[in-house]
């Protein structure tokens, strides 16, 4: 017999699994069509290197964390599909950019070469700045009403901007080869790279289906807890992570001297303080009751993934 908890890690999976193609296919239509012919908007190279980085796998976390906020909020995955595609837009960028020689020099990205290492360095730049650009032109034509829509911009650019990923980013690159790390420190690049993406994503799905005060305090919350339980986990698989499951390269962390969990708490340590936040997230969406389920059980579910 099936566990109560097997039984909605199985309805999450099936929910995720749709998710997924929903979003494939949606994006597949946002992007801009890679046509040879001289007088087209987009230059060819130019939607080829935003199509191949975007549609070339990528597990779209953002998108489903998006689509089951909304869906916890008693809306539906329809409406919210738009910000789910805008928040694989800009995380895609944020990793075109990532890869890039003068920031973490990476030459394989789920699973095939790097944009720049496909295309060439310019082209995997201004590739990013198209799908940060689209991103934004996506939520304000297709995102009803238009109040929702604002409020989604606004928290897509702050997930994203100088106070969120980008800062963070630009932190993360500031901090490689020091060695006055503390977990304070660490935290705070951590919460920005990935975390502010993370909290925007359920802020979205929760903005879209027009949730409450409350409601958004708890997601956020919830958002804060995953977001950095997500980059912990990242670091353990950069460790102890199958190149050939990621798709990227591993160990790459310590070559370039980045700050990380396992280098300031161990494995171990690092493994327990995501745990300890997959149960926080899990605490902090108890008042959504039941729709809440399958946020919860992709909670935990993060802790134990390989890819
Ligand atoms: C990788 O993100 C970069 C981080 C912010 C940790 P993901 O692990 O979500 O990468 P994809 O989208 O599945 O490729
Ligand atoms: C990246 O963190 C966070 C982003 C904003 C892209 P990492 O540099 O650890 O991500 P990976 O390991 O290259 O995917
Ligand atoms: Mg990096
Ligand atoms: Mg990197
Ligand atoms: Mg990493």
């Amino acid at each position: 017999m099936m566990t109560p908890k097997s039984t909605e890690s199985s309805r999450l999976a099936a929910f995720v699994e749709e998710g997924r193609r929903r979003v494939d296919e949606a994006l597949g239509l946002y992007l801009p069509e890679a046509d040879e012919d001289p007088k087209a908007s987009c230059p060819s190279r130019l939607a080829s290197a935003m199509r191949y980085s975007v549609l070339g796998g990528g597990k779209r976390l953002r998108p489903i964390l998006c689509l089951l906020a909304a869906e916890a909020c008693g809306g539906d995955a329809a409406s919210a599909l738009p910000a789910a595609c805008a928040l694989e837009m800009v995380h895609t960028y944020s990793l075109i950019h990532d890869d890039l020689p003068a920031m973490d020099d990476d030459d394989l990205r789920r699973g095939r070469p790097t944009c720049h290492k496909a295309f060439d360095e310019a082209t995997a730049v201004l590739a990013g700045d198209g799908l940060l650009t689209l991103a934004f032109e996506v939520l304000a034509k297709h995102i009803q009403p238009a109040g929702a829509a604002i409020a989604c911009v606004q928290a897509l650019a702050e997930g994203a901007g100088p106070d969120g990923m980008v800062g963070g980013q630009m932190a993360d690159l500031e901090a490689e080869g020091r060695t006055d790390a503390t977990l304070e420190a660490l935290e705070a690049i951590h919460r920005r790279k990935t975390g502010a993406l993370l909290r925007a994503s359920l802020r979205m799905g929760g903005l879209v289906a027009g949730a409450d005060q409350p409601t958004l305090k708890a997601l956020d919350t919830y958002g804060h807890a995953v977001g950095l339980a997500f980059q912990i986990i990242d670091d353990l698989l950069d460790v102890e992570g199958d190149e050939a499951k990621l798709g990227k390269r591993v160990n790459k962390d310590s070559e370039l001297g980045k700050w990380t969990y396992p280098g300031l708490l161990g494995i171990e340590g690092s493994r327990q303080r995501a745990r300890q936040l997959a149960e926080e997230a899990v605490e902090a969406l108890r008042p959504l009751g039941e729709p809440g389920e399958r946020l919860r059980a992709l909670a935990l579910d993060l802790l134990e993934r390989d890819r």
